[in-house]
């Protein structure tokens, strides 16, 4: 990926009318639901939201933990539990992990609930909102808490103003129907880099063939198995630099064009839509940093990395 690339804008000229509307939506809820990558938990997670909702309890759901390596979810987990917030690990779009939401936003709010009760105001629903980077699953959660088949489309847009609809979802608990919109990081072209592996940065804008090759030499230390296994490649083979595999790759798939002259980039695209899919493996693309050993008092649910073949 080239630089420009790396500093593009999410949302040029918008930025400060999301701002606006995450700060209206965000006033409004207990607790916040923030959607991320499993495969880069820390890439799709944008800080300026601790700005913005610095105390109050927050949920970080790691969302796609069937595309996720699951130790490296696991400890990812633990790391932002250190930091105090609560966590969970989901594959939103077949279900799985998401019933474990619901206790645990009444376990981080019940502090809250309790003061007001002492107050004299019981019985009221807790209100939920739903927030992350384009592409990392916000809709999809959404209809899955709620139970609804098509909702909560944003296109990814600020999107227009309009009254704030609430969705009940069991007897306690109502849920903001569009999800916050926050943009990536783009600051650091690694972040971007990233980003653009799993698929949330236009095509139109990024170098998939250059991509394609830093992602190759990323995995390749530590999936090389799984690589060998999907593209046949021979151990020879797996030891040439990515610009030379692509077109082995390319070679083996029978990806060519007029005379021999083979697709690079249908090979880098195919190679991209197979890591962004899980199906070379369940591949993350971020190491956990080291886990603080006094570990933090944050509240947990011991939802299995969304292994549970059950959904909510
Ligand atoms: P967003 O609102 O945050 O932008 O994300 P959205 O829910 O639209 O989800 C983005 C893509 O990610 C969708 O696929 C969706 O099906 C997929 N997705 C969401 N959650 C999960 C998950 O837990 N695991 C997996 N594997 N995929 C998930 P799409 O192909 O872009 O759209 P569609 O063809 O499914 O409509």
């Amino acid at each position: 990926m080239n630089e420009n690339n790396a500093n593009i804008n999410w949302f040029p000229g918008h930025m400060a009318k999301t701002e606006r509307q995450m700060q209206k939506s965000i006033s409004l809820v207990d607790l916040v639901i923030e959607v991320v990558d499993a495969r880069i938990p820390v890439s799709s997670k944008n800080p300026y939201l601790d700005k913005l909702w610095s105390r109050r309890p927050r949920i970080i759901a790691l969302n796609k933990a069937d595309l996720a390596d699951p130790e490296e979810t696991a400890r990812f987990r633990k790391w932002y539990e250190a930091q105090g917030y609560g966590t969970i690990a989901i594959d939103a779009l077949h279900g799985k992990g998401m019933r474990d939401i619901q206790p645990l936003a009444q376990k981080l709010c019940a502090d809250k609930l309790q003061r007001e009760k002492e107050r004299g105001r019981e019985g009221r629903r807790l209100r939920l909102m739903v927030t992350g980077i384009p592409n990392v699953g916000k809709s999809t959660v959404i209809n899955r808490l709620t139970g609804r088949s098509e909702a909560a489309k944003t296109g990814n847009k600020p999107g227009v103003t309009r009254h704030e609809q609430w969705i009940r979802i069991g007897s306690d608990m109502e849920l903001l129907d569009t999800p916050g919109i926050l943009w990536p990081k783009f600051e650091d072209p690694e972040i971007g880099f990233r980003i653009a592996c799993i698929g949330s940065i236009s095509e139109d804008v990024v170098d998939t063939y250059t991509i394609a090759l830093r992602l190759f030499d990323y995995i390749r230390p530590g999936y090389s198995k799984e690589l060998a296994a999907r593209y046949r490649f021979t151990e020879d083979e797996l030891a040439l630099t990515a610009e030379e595999l692509l077109p082995v790759l390319a070679q083996h798939r029978g990806f060519v064009l007029g005379r021999g002259r083979l697709d690079l980039e249908r090979a880098a695209n195919t190679f991209l839509d197979d890591y962004r899919s899980g199906r070379i493996g369940r591949i993350t693309l971020e190491q956990c940093p080291e886990i603080p050993s006094d570990d933090g008092q944050a509240a947990s649910t011991d939802n299995a990395a969304a292994e549970t073949p059950e959904g909510k």
